[in-house]
Protein backbone atom coordinates (compact mmCIF):
# COMPACT_ATOMS: atom_id res chain seq x y z
CA UNK A 1 0.00 0.00 0.00
CA UNK A 2 2.67 2.59 0.79
CA UNK A 3 5.26 0.60 -1.76
CA UNK A 4 6.71 4.29 -2.45
CA UNK A 5 7.76 4.19 1.04
CA UNK A 6 9.55 1.09 1.08
CA UNK A 7 13.28 0.86 2.19
CA UNK A 8 16.12 0.41 -0.07
CA UNK A 9 16.51 -3.71 -0.07
CA UNK A 10 12.92 -3.46 -1.48
CA UNK A 11 14.53 -1.06 -4.11
CA UNK A 12 16.01 -3.69 -6.55
CA UNK A 13 13.04 -5.70 -6.92
CA UNK A 14 10.76 -3.13 -7.57
CA UNK A 15 13.23 -2.27 -10.41
CA UNK A 16 12.97 -5.08 -11.84
CA UNK A 17 9.30 -5.25 -11.76
CA UNK A 18 8.90 -2.01 -13.27
CA UNK A 19 11.13 -3.12 -16.32
CA UNK A 20 9.92 -5.63 -16.90
CA UNK A 21 6.21 -4.27 -17.16
CA UNK A 22 7.76 -1.60 -19.12
CA UNK A 23 8.98 -4.04 -21.39
CA UNK A 24 5.47 -5.49 -21.52
CA UNK A 25 3.56 -2.51 -21.90
CA UNK A 26 6.43 -2.03 -25.28
CA UNK A 27 5.74 -4.97 -26.28
CA UNK A 28 1.87 -4.97 -25.81
CA UNK A 29 1.35 -1.32 -27.60
CA UNK A 30 3.79 -2.19 -30.43
CA UNK A 31 3.29 -5.92 -31.75
CA UNK A 32 -0.22 -6.85 -30.90
CA UNK A 33 -2.16 -3.46 -31.52
CA UNK A 34 -4.28 -4.16 -28.99
CA UNK A 35 -8.06 -2.56 -29.47
CA UNK A 36 -9.70 -2.16 -25.76
CA UNK A 37 -8.10 -0.28 -23.01
CA UNK A 38 -4.83 0.17 -24.77
CA UNK A 39 -6.14 2.07 -27.61
CA UNK A 40 -6.16 5.20 -25.36
CA UNK A 41 -1.97 5.15 -24.93
CA UNK A 42 -2.14 4.74 -28.85
CA UNK A 43 -3.84 7.99 -29.12
CA UNK A 44 -1.64 9.59 -26.25
CA UNK A 45 1.70 7.78 -26.41
CA UNK A 46 3.81 8.21 -23.57
CA UNK A 47 6.54 10.75 -24.16
CA UNK A 48 10.07 8.54 -24.99
CA UNK A 49 11.73 9.61 -21.77
CA UNK A 50 9.36 7.85 -19.86
CA UNK A 51 10.01 4.37 -20.04
CA UNK A 52 14.06 5.54 -19.65
CA UNK A 53 12.82 7.52 -16.71
CA UNK A 54 11.31 4.50 -15.29
CA UNK A 55 14.41 2.45 -15.32
CA UNK A 56 15.90 4.59 -13.22
CA UNK A 57 17.18 3.60 -9.30
CA UNK A 58 15.54 6.45 -7.83
CA UNK A 59 11.60 6.58 -7.52
CA UNK A 60 10.22 8.84 -10.23
CA UNK A 61 9.69 12.19 -8.41
CA UNK A 62 9.64 13.88 -12.07
CA UNK A 63 6.17 15.20 -11.99
CA UNK A 64 5.09 16.17 -8.27
CA UNK A 65 1.48 16.79 -9.32
CA UNK A 66 1.24 12.90 -10.45
CA UNK A 67 1.97 11.56 -6.96
CA UNK A 68 -0.32 10.53 -4.41
CA UNK A 69 -0.56 12.70 -1.52
CA UNK A 70 1.06 10.77 1.21
CA UNK A 71 2.48 11.74 4.25
CA UNK A 72 3.86 9.47 7.42
CA UNK A 73 3.08 10.56 10.84
CA UNK A 74 5.54 8.67 13.40
CA UNK A 75 3.57 8.66 16.94
CA UNK A 76 6.98 8.89 19.27
CA UNK A 77 4.97 8.66 22.31
CA UNK A 78 1.82 7.32 22.72
CA UNK A 79 -0.25 9.53 24.80
CA UNK A 80 -0.72 9.53 28.61
CA UNK A 81 0.31 5.74 27.23
CA UNK A 82 -2.51 5.32 25.41
CA UNK A 83 -2.49 3.01 22.08
CA UNK A 84 -4.78 4.16 19.33
CA UNK A 85 -5.24 2.07 16.00
CA UNK A 86 -3.36 3.62 13.77
CA UNK A 87 -4.87 2.36 10.20
CA UNK A 88 -8.26 4.05 10.52
CA UNK A 89 -7.74 7.35 9.40
CA UNK A 90 -9.05 6.43 6.39
CA UNK A 91 -12.03 4.62 7.93
CA UNK A 92 -13.67 6.35 10.50
CA UNK A 93 -12.37 10.50 8.75
CA UNK A 94 -12.13 9.80 5.54
CA UNK A 95 -8.90 11.23 5.75
CA UNK A 96 -6.75 8.88 2.12
CA UNK A 97 -2.65 8.64 2.18
CA UNK A 98 -2.15 9.16 5.60
CA UNK A 99 0.38 6.65 7.33
CA UNK A 100 0.50 6.63 10.69
CA UNK A 101 3.58 4.20 12.44
CA UNK A 102 5.37 4.12 15.81
CA UNK A 103 7.47 2.23 14.01
CA UNK A 104 11.28 4.98 15.26
CA UNK A 105 13.06 2.98 12.53
CA UNK A 106 10.70 4.89 10.19
CA UNK A 107 12.15 8.38 11.49
CA UNK A 108 14.29 9.31 9.00
CA UNK A 109 11.21 8.66 6.23
CA UNK A 110 8.82 10.65 8.00
CA UNK A 111 7.52 13.72 6.86
CA UNK A 112 5.91 14.52 10.67
CA UNK A 113 6.83 13.36 14.10
CA UNK A 114 3.78 14.10 16.84
CA UNK A 115 5.11 14.36 20.32
CA UNK A 116 2.45 14.48 22.90
CA UNK A 117 2.72 17.55 25.48
CA UNK A 118 2.67 15.87 28.85
CA UNK A 119 4.66 12.65 28.06
CA UNK A 120 7.69 15.13 27.10
CA UNK A 121 10.25 15.35 29.81
CA UNK A 122 11.50 18.70 30.91
CA UNK A 123 14.80 18.05 29.48
CA UNK A 124 13.66 16.92 26.12
CA UNK A 125 15.85 13.71 26.74
CA UNK A 126 13.30 11.35 25.51
CA UNK A 127 12.95 13.46 21.95
CA UNK A 128 14.41 11.95 19.11
CA UNK A 129 18.70 12.34 19.53
CA UNK A 130 19.51 12.08 15.60
CA UNK A 131 19.56 15.18 13.55
CA UNK A 132 16.18 15.86 11.74
CA UNK A 133 15.77 15.12 8.18
CA UNK A 134 15.37 18.70 6.51
CA UNK A 135 11.74 18.11 5.02
CA UNK A 136 10.71 17.10 8.85
CA UNK A 137 8.13 18.36 10.84
CA UNK A 138 7.75 18.06 14.69
CA UNK A 139 4.05 18.32 15.49
CA UNK A 140 3.22 19.71 19.34
CA UNK A 141 -0.37 17.63 20.57
CA UNK A 142 -1.80 19.16 23.67
CA UNK A 143 -5.09 19.27 24.51
CA UNK A 144 -4.99 20.18 28.10
CA UNK A 145 -5.22 23.91 29.05
CA UNK A 146 -2.31 25.83 30.08
CA UNK A 147 -3.10 26.08 33.29
CA UNK A 148 -2.46 22.20 33.25
CA UNK A 149 0.19 22.38 31.01
CA UNK A 150 3.96 22.68 32.44
CA UNK A 151 5.65 25.32 30.38
CA UNK A 152 8.91 24.06 28.09
CA UNK A 153 10.56 26.56 27.26
CA UNK A 154 13.48 24.57 25.05
CA UNK A 155 10.84 23.72 22.86
CA UNK A 156 9.98 26.82 21.54
CA UNK A 157 11.89 26.85 19.13
CA UNK A 158 11.90 22.90 18.11
CA UNK A 159 8.33 22.72 16.79
CA UNK A 160 6.74 23.53 13.19
CA UNK A 161 2.98 22.73 14.08
CA UNK A 162 0.57 22.31 17.14
CA UNK A 163 -2.17 20.39 17.36
CA UNK A 164 -4.40 21.63 20.14
CA UNK A 165 -8.22 22.45 20.96
CA UNK A 166 -7.68 26.08 20.05
CA UNK A 167 -9.40 27.37 17.26
CA UNK A 168 -6.14 28.88 16.22
CA UNK A 169 -3.71 25.99 16.26
CA UNK A 170 -1.94 24.96 13.29
CA UNK A 171 -4.96 21.94 13.39
CA UNK A 172 -7.64 22.68 15.65
CA UNK A 173 -9.04 19.51 17.11
CA UNK A 174 -11.74 20.39 19.45
CA UNK A 175 -13.24 17.81 22.25
CA UNK A 176 -15.96 16.72 20.10
CA UNK A 177 -18.08 17.81 17.36
CA UNK A 178 -21.78 18.74 15.95
CA UNK A 179 -22.29 16.68 13.03
CA UNK A 180 -25.45 16.71 11.02
CA UNK A 181 -28.16 13.88 11.51
CA UNK A 182 -31.39 12.91 10.27
CA UNK A 183 -31.73 10.23 12.85
CA UNK A 184 -35.41 11.15 13.83
CA UNK A 185 -35.55 8.47 16.70
CA UNK A 186 -33.81 10.21 19.82
CA UNK A 187 -36.09 9.55 23.05
CA UNK A 188 -34.93 11.35 25.68
CA UNK A 189 -33.37 8.85 28.20
CA UNK A 190 -35.62 7.96 31.32
CA UNK A 191 -34.49 10.62 34.28
CA UNK A 192 -34.19 9.26 38.18
CA UNK A 193 -32.28 12.63 39.11
CA UNK A 194 -32.08 16.51 38.61
CA UNK A 195 -28.45 17.83 38.62
CA UNK A 196 -25.12 15.79 38.60
CA UNK A 197 -21.87 16.37 38.55
CA UNK A 198 -18.76 13.81 38.11
CA UNK A 199 -15.30 15.53 39.46
CA UNK A 200 -12.05 13.79 40.19
CA UNK A 201 -9.88 16.81 40.70
CA UNK A 202 -11.00 18.57 43.71
CA UNK A 203 -9.41 21.90 44.38
CA UNK A 204 -11.07 24.60 46.52
CA UNK A 205 -9.41 27.22 44.70
CA UNK A 206 -11.61 26.25 41.47
CA UNK A 207 -13.93 28.64 40.39
CA UNK A 208 -15.69 25.54 39.85
CA UNK A 209 -15.83 24.24 43.56
CA UNK A 210 -16.70 27.91 44.82
CA UNK A 211 -19.73 27.52 42.37
CA UNK A 212 -20.90 24.52 43.42
CA UNK A 213 -20.53 25.05 47.59
CA UNK A 214 -22.95 27.95 47.06
CA UNK A 215 -25.28 26.01 44.18
CA UNK A 216 -25.67 22.73 46.33
CA UNK A 217 -27.25 25.33 49.13
CA UNK A 218 -30.62 26.09 46.63
CA UNK A 219 -30.61 22.46 45.05
CA UNK A 220 -30.07 19.09 45.47
CA UNK A 221 -26.63 18.09 43.53
CA UNK A 222 -26.03 13.84 42.83
CA UNK A 223 -22.12 13.96 42.94
CA UNK A 224 -19.67 11.65 42.48
CA UNK A 225 -16.00 10.80 41.24
CA UNK A 226 -12.53 10.91 43.15
CA UNK A 227 -13.24 13.98 44.75
CA UNK A 228 -15.90 12.63 46.30
CA UNK A 229 -14.62 8.84 46.99
CA UNK A 230 -17.18 7.69 44.47
CA UNK A 231 -15.18 6.53 42.05
CA UNK A 232 -17.33 6.43 37.75
CA UNK A 233 -15.48 3.94 35.56
CA UNK A 234 -15.50 5.67 32.07
CA UNK A 235 -18.14 2.80 30.98
CA UNK A 236 -20.63 4.15 33.68
CA UNK A 237 -20.01 7.60 32.96
CA UNK A 238 -22.35 8.24 30.26
CA UNK A 239 -25.31 6.26 32.18
CA UNK A 240 -24.65 8.16 34.59
CA UNK A 241 -24.97 11.39 32.82
CA UNK A 242 -27.86 9.81 31.16
CA UNK A 243 -29.92 9.59 33.78
CA UNK A 244 -29.79 13.15 34.81
CA UNK A 245 -32.09 16.24 33.71
CA UNK A 246 -28.88 18.37 34.07
CA UNK A 247 -25.47 17.85 33.97
CA UNK A 248 -22.61 20.49 35.78
CA UNK A 249 -19.85 20.87 32.99
CA UNK A 250 -17.64 22.69 35.30
CA UNK A 251 -14.10 23.14 33.16
CA UNK A 252 -11.00 22.95 35.85
CA UNK A 253 -9.92 25.72 34.16
CA UNK A 254 -11.19 28.79 32.35
CA UNK A 255 -9.18 29.60 28.97
CA UNK A 256 -10.73 30.25 25.68
CA UNK A 257 -11.78 27.27 23.55
CA UNK A 258 -11.14 25.23 26.35
CA UNK A 259 -14.39 23.12 26.16
CA UNK A 260 -13.87 19.65 26.82
CA UNK A 261 -15.94 16.34 26.79
CA UNK A 262 -17.22 17.85 30.02
CA UNK A 263 -19.46 19.57 27.35
CA UNK A 264 -19.99 16.81 24.96
CA UNK A 265 -20.71 13.95 27.25
CA UNK A 266 -24.29 15.12 28.28
CA UNK A 267 -24.52 16.33 24.62
CA UNK A 268 -24.00 13.23 22.94
CA UNK A 269 -26.07 11.11 25.99
CA UNK A 270 -29.33 13.39 26.10
CA UNK A 271 -29.08 16.00 29.05
CA UNK A 272 -28.63 19.45 29.63
CA UNK A 273 -24.86 20.48 30.10
CA UNK A 274 -24.87 23.64 32.72
CA UNK A 275 -21.76 25.48 31.45
CA UNK A 276 -18.70 26.84 33.42
CA UNK A 277 -15.87 27.77 31.18
CA UNK A 278 -15.22 30.28 28.62
CA UNK A 279 -18.08 33.14 27.38
CA UNK A 280 -21.49 31.84 26.02
CA UNK A 281 -20.02 33.20 22.72
CA UNK A 282 -16.88 30.74 23.00
CA UNK A 283 -19.18 28.11 23.62
CA UNK A 284 -21.75 28.78 21.08
CA UNK A 285 -18.42 28.35 18.31
CA UNK A 286 -18.83 24.84 19.18
CA UNK A 287 -22.45 24.35 19.84
CA UNK A 288 -25.83 25.27 19.46
CA UNK A 289 -26.83 27.93 22.05
CA UNK A 290 -30.02 26.45 22.90
CA UNK A 291 -28.08 23.31 24.09
CA UNK A 292 -26.71 24.16 27.60
CA UNK A 293 -27.18 26.68 30.09
CA UNK A 294 -24.16 28.84 31.08
CA UNK A 295 -23.64 30.07 34.73
CA UNK A 296 -23.15 33.46 33.76
CA UNK A 297 -26.54 33.91 32.28
CA UNK A 298 -27.85 34.21 36.09
CA UNK A 299 -26.36 36.64 38.44
CA UNK A 300 -26.02 34.02 40.74
CA UNK A 301 -25.99 30.40 41.97
CA UNK A 302 -29.53 31.07 43.95
CA UNK A 303 -30.99 31.80 40.76
CA UNK A 304 -29.64 29.37 38.30
CA UNK A 305 -30.85 26.81 40.61
CA UNK A 306 -34.53 28.69 40.61
CA UNK A 307 -33.99 28.53 36.93
CA UNK A 308 -33.45 24.66 37.37
CA UNK A 309 -36.18 23.62 39.72
CA UNK A 310 -38.68 25.69 37.76
CA UNK A 311 -37.96 23.84 34.30
CA UNK A 312 -37.86 20.50 36.00
CA UNK A 313 -41.35 21.40 36.57
CA UNK A 314 -42.09 22.69 32.78
CA UNK A 315 -41.18 19.51 30.58
CA UNK A 316 -42.55 21.98 27.73
CA UNK A 317 -39.64 24.04 28.28
CA UNK A 318 -37.06 21.52 29.62
CA UNK A 319 -37.10 19.93 25.79
CA UNK A 320 -36.14 22.62 24.23
CA UNK A 321 -32.87 21.85 25.10
CA UNK A 322 -32.91 19.33 22.68
CA UNK A 323 -34.56 20.98 19.56
CA UNK A 324 -31.03 21.22 17.95
CA UNK A 325 -30.74 17.18 17.95
CA UNK A 326 -33.56 17.20 14.63
CA UNK A 327 -30.80 18.41 12.33
CA UNK A 328 -27.94 17.47 14.83
CA UNK A 329 -25.96 14.88 17.08
CA UNK A 330 -22.95 15.30 19.18
CA UNK A 331 -19.96 12.90 18.56
CA UNK A 332 -16.79 12.98 20.66
CA UNK A 333 -13.13 12.82 19.37
CA UNK A 334 -11.31 10.12 19.56
CA UNK A 335 -8.60 10.92 21.76
CA UNK A 336 -5.06 10.56 20.27
CA UNK A 337 -5.87 8.78 17.08
CA UNK A 338 -8.13 11.71 15.45
CA UNK A 339 -5.36 14.56 16.41
CA UNK A 340 -3.38 12.19 14.20
CA UNK A 341 -4.94 11.78 11.45
CA UNK A 342 -5.76 15.58 11.55
CA UNK A 343 -1.93 16.18 12.19
CA UNK A 344 -1.04 13.64 8.91
CA UNK A 345 -3.76 15.03 6.50
CA UNK A 346 -2.41 18.53 7.48
CA UNK A 347 1.15 16.73 6.22
CA UNK A 348 0.25 15.35 3.51
CA UNK A 349 -1.26 18.78 1.74
CA UNK A 350 0.62 21.02 3.03
CA UNK A 351 4.64 19.93 1.99
CA UNK A 352 5.95 24.02 2.38
CA UNK A 353 8.19 24.56 4.39
CA UNK A 354 7.02 25.97 8.13
CA UNK A 355 7.71 27.11 11.76
CA UNK A 356 5.96 28.25 15.10
CA UNK A 357 8.76 29.38 17.56
CA UNK A 358 6.56 31.13 19.69
CA UNK A 359 4.76 28.47 21.30
CA UNK A 360 5.37 29.70 24.77
CA UNK A 361 4.17 33.21 24.22
CA UNK A 362 0.79 31.83 22.31
CA UNK A 363 0.09 29.00 25.05
CA UNK A 364 1.52 30.53 28.20
CA UNK A 365 1.78 34.14 27.06
C1 LIG B 1 -38.05 4.44 30.60
O1 LIG B 1 -38.87 3.90 31.59
C2 LIG B 1 -40.02 3.27 31.06
C3 LIG B 1 -40.97 2.88 32.20
O2 LIG B 1 -40.24 2.64 33.39
C4 LIG B 1 -39.60 2.06 30.23
O3 LIG B 1 -40.72 1.40 29.70
C5 LIG B 1 -38.70 2.55 29.11
O4 LIG B 1 -38.19 1.46 28.37
C6 LIG B 1 -37.55 3.38 29.64
N1 LIG B 1 -36.87 4.00 28.54
C7 LIG B 1 -35.56 3.98 28.39
C8 LIG B 1 -35.03 4.73 27.21
O5 LIG B 1 -34.82 3.40 29.15
C1 LIG C 1 10.70 23.07 11.44
O1 LIG C 1 10.96 23.99 12.47
C2 LIG C 1 12.31 24.04 12.86
C3 LIG C 1 12.40 24.94 14.08
O2 LIG C 1 11.87 26.22 13.82
C4 LIG C 1 13.15 24.52 11.70
O3 LIG C 1 14.51 24.56 12.06
C5 LIG C 1 12.94 23.55 10.54
O4 LIG C 1 13.68 23.99 9.43
C6 LIG C 1 11.48 23.44 10.20
N1 LIG C 1 11.31 22.40 9.19
C7 LIG C 1 10.40 22.43 8.20
C8 LIG C 1 10.41 21.28 7.28
O5 LIG C 1 9.59 23.32 8.06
Amino acid sequence: MFSTFSSGMFRLPVVVAIALGALAIFFLVYFKQPETWFSVSRIRPPPPAAEKAKLLPTPAITDPASQPVTAILLIWMWPFGYRYHMDSCKTLYGIDGCHLTDDRSMYNRADGVIFHHRDISGDLSNLPQSPRPPFQKWVWMNMESPSNSRQISALNNLINLTVNYRQDATVFVPYGFIVPSQDDDFVLPNKSKLVCWVVSNWNSNYDRVKYYNELKNHIEIYTAGNAFQKPVSHDDLLSLISSCKFYLSFENSVHQDYVTEKLYNPLVVGTVPIVLGPSRQNYENFVPGDAFIHVKDFFSPKDLAGFLLMLDKNDDMYHRYFLWRKHYKAKLTDFGLQQSCYACDYLSRRKEFKTFNNLDKWYWG
